[in-house]
């Protein structure tokens, strides 16, 4: 009997449908191509939803995805709703509700992507960042208080739990160990400033480590890995950090490999279910135009078929987007790309199905 899996589909607003469309395009294709099938139920949430019915998460919806395999995002976001409202109503309650406790992004540059970087080239940006995503600035602890007077005081608090922290480092070094490249894990903080919570993290990044023996450790502030990544990307296997940190580098991560048109994520729970989505947002200014890039998309569908337990298809996935940008696709952004976002789809399909060699 061919194995089936549940996947729970949140198109969300602006371009997520779009690329939700592509990537579900290209895991039909792997699943053809693998011997298996997927179930796909569809949920219409996102800002869209929320204006018309006023609802944020439907009732029982957390339940409901926990029963589902994983879960593929397209984004959260909607230029009439106030900032917060969605991001902290859907995306972080989901994250949180079902325990996706790590962020995980690679950061790779592709052959035939152009990068800002000079001088650098594919070997030199191939790392991976191991974002913490329960705790820290974004558990919502805080308050303010004689709001909107003179004296109003706003406190934002970072929670990092021994736990927590130590979960999160764990499966970095898990990851690292498994990743098999140049086995180094980067633990990335603010110990000079940041004197309780980084020292937790360091304490934790270092007990663990003598589990390791066979992976380098090193330590970097967040403000100079800021500069290491644009001045010597070369240097990062793997990088594991807290929440905020994780979110602020993974952006200038995302721009070094050749922008936000190709960088995937999965929110990871790993005795639960995760959530894959590509990390860009949902971009209204480029809605329905068919001129998005879904690759970020494509490459968390990757992302998730090696979660569930489906290497090779994740690996032919892979190969099939390297192929497409080494010869086909000449610019990653958006409207740039000479093809339109449902013929990039059908490109990478198309190698998908042929198991494209590179
Ligand atoms: C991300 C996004 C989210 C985050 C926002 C939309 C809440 O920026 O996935 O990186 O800060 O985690
Ligand atoms: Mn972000």
């Amino acid at each position: 009997m061919t194995k089936k899996y549940d996947i729970a589909v949140l198109p969300g607003d602006g371009t997520g449908p779009e690329v939700v469309d592509e990537g579900l395009k290209v895991l039909e294709a792997a699943a053809g191509a693998y011997g298996f099938s997927l179930n796909l139920t569809t949920y219409p949430i996102g800002g869209d939803h929320y204006m018309k019915t006023g609802e944020i998460l439907p009732e029982g919806i957390i339940a409901d995805l926990s029963k589902a395999d994983a879960i593929f995002l397209g984004a959260i976001g909607h230029p009439e709703v106030k900032p917060g409202i969605l991001e902290k109503g859907i995306l972080l309650n989901l994250r949180f509700g079902l325990d996706q406790y790590i962020n995980l992004r690679p950061v790779t540059l592709y052959e035939g992507v152009a990068t800002p970087l000079k001088d650098k080239g594919p070997a030199d940006i191939d790392f991976v960042v191991v974002r913490e995503n329960s705790e820290g600035l974004y558990a919502g602890a805080g308050g303010t208080l004689k709001k909107g007077t003179a004296d109003e005081v706003a406190v934002q608090e970072s929670i990092n739990t021994r736990k927590g922290v130590e979960r999160c480092i764990r499966f970095a070094f898990e990851y690292c160990r498994k990743r098999n490249k140049r086995k180094k894990l980067t633990l990335c903080g603010k110990t000079n400033v940041l004197t309780y919570a980084f020292d937790l993290w360091e304490r934790a990044f270092y007990e663990v480590a003598a589990e390791y023996p066979d992976i380098e450790t090193d330590y970097a502030h967040v403000d100079a890995i800021c500069m290491w990544m644009v001045k010597n990307p070369e240097w990062f296997d793997v990088i594991v950090t807290d929440n905020m940190f994780g979110d602020i580098i993974t952006d200038l991560g995302a721009m070094i490999q050749g922008g936000m048109g190709i960088a995937a994520g999965g929110n990871i729970n790993p005795e639960g279910v995760s959530m894959f989505e590509p990390i860009g947002g949902s971009a209204p200014k480029y809605t329905g135009m068919g001129i998005i890039n879904p690759i970020a998309a494509i490459l968390s569908a990757q992302l998730l078929l090696d979660t569930i337990g489906e290497p090779k298809a994740a690996v032919a996935i892979e190969s099939a987007v390297k192929k497409a940008l080494r010869h086909d696709i000449k610019n990653v952004s958006a409207g740039k790309m000479g093809y339109t976002t449902s013929q990039v789809g059908d490109l990478i399909a198309g190698y998908v199905k042929e198991g494209a060699g590179d």
